[in-house]
């Protein structure tokens, strides 16, 4: 197929984004005008200095720009900002229904305030629903690399604004830093109605993703790359729907896959798995939802019953009530089938 007829089938294709921090979407020309009207100096003196410094060799070196960048948003407009420039550009790729974290801890630390932050969110969000008809749910994340008691906190600020927060997630430095150390947090915040995700299996080992659904009882697991490693792992997200939201130019560019032709999420499709994709971070990876299918689809040849799995699973993983899933369920369906004719 032409890479264009690709590129083309994948932009109309309706998408469900699960996997996306918020913060990873900063896009470096955003960064530097909010930094510019917060007098705030960023390490690097252009754009294009910083553009140089996303080069990543593992997990934490991204994370430690990404903490950079993170550090220019301050008041509620740049929260705003950042979440409808966001949603604007994932509205021109088709994408219908996003699921989004956002780190509290990496503002709260800096002394911004909870509310600040999710005020700024929220309000691009709603303001989406209404003008882009994008529907959303809202996942906040505990930092790992940080204690479960910090993770406390960070509940107990975001009770005020409970009803509009579906979730929890667990992100940052995954290596020494296991689901276990967060099963009472957990636990507390599936009694206060949230949801439960975690990071799993991305950089770390099998085991992680084992502790994230024994211990931690979340309902899907985000990446999971590794789990083909083991087969009575694989019969579990078989035989309990749990579904995997991989990012895989955020995989090639953390260096969790050596080039995309590796990349498993093909096995899994043909294993049925509940397997998505999705863009973790798409400012430092290169790439929007539609960049992520493409590369994906080109390296690994998928078909389009492939693509169209892909799409479908995307919302059957959703936080959706059934009648929304069914809804966007035929559409894709649809969309496959007019292009077929
Ligand atoms: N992995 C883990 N934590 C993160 C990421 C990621 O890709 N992005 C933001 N926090
Ligand atoms: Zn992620």
């Amino acid at each position: 197929m032409e890479s264009s007829d690709l590129k083309k089938i994948i932009q109309g294709i309706p998408k469900a984004e699960l996997h996306l921090h918020i913060e990873g979407s900063f896009e470096p020309e955003l960064m530097f005008e909010i930094a510019n009207r917060n007098n705030i100096d960023l390490e690097y003196d252009s754009i294009e200095s910083l553009k140089k410094a996303y080069k990543f060799n593992n997990l934490q070196e991204f994370l430690d720009i990404y903490y950079i960048g993170a550090q220019v948003l301050i008041h509620e407009q740049d929260f705003y900002d950042l979440t409808w420039a966001y949603l604007t550009k994932v509205h021109s790729q088709n994408v219908v229904h996003v699921e989004i974290f956002f780190d509290p801890q990496t503002h709260t630390d800096r002394g911004i305030g909870f509310d600040i932050v999710i005020n700024g969110i929220y309000r691009a969000l709603e303001k989406a629903k209404h003008e882009l008809n994008i529907s959303y749910k809202l996942i906040m994340s505990y930092l790992r690399h940080l204690s479960e008691e910090e993770a406390f906190k960070t509940l107990e600020s975001s009770l005020p604004f409970k009803h509009w927060i579906d979730g929890v997630g667990l992100d940052s430095s995954e290596l020494g830093n296991p689901p276990s150390k967060f099963v009472n947090v957990f636990e507390a915040s599936a009694n206060h109605g949230y949801k439960l995700v975690a990071h799993a299996g991305e950089e770390g080992p099998v085991d992680y993703i084992w502790e994230a659904l024994d211990l931690l009882k979340v309902v899907r697991i985000d990446h999971g790359n590794r789990c083909l490693d083991d087969e009575t792992l694989v019969q579990k997200l078989l035989e309990e729907n749990i579904a995997l939201t991989l990012c895989p130019l955020s995989n090639l560019e953390l260096k969790v896959i050596q080039k995309m032709e590796a990349h498993p999420v093909k096995k899994m499709l043909q294993r049925g798995i509940l397997a998505t994709i999705h863009s973790d971070d798409p400012a430092y990876f290169g790439g929007y939802m539609n960049e992520n299918y493409y590369e994906t689809a080109k390296a690994l040849g998928l078909n389009n019953d492939q693509l169209m799995q892909l799409a479908i699973n995307a919302f059957k993983a959703s936080w959706l009530d059934s009648e929304a899933k069914e809804k966007h369920i035929s559409q894709v369906k649809n969309y496959f089938n007019t292009l077929n004719l």
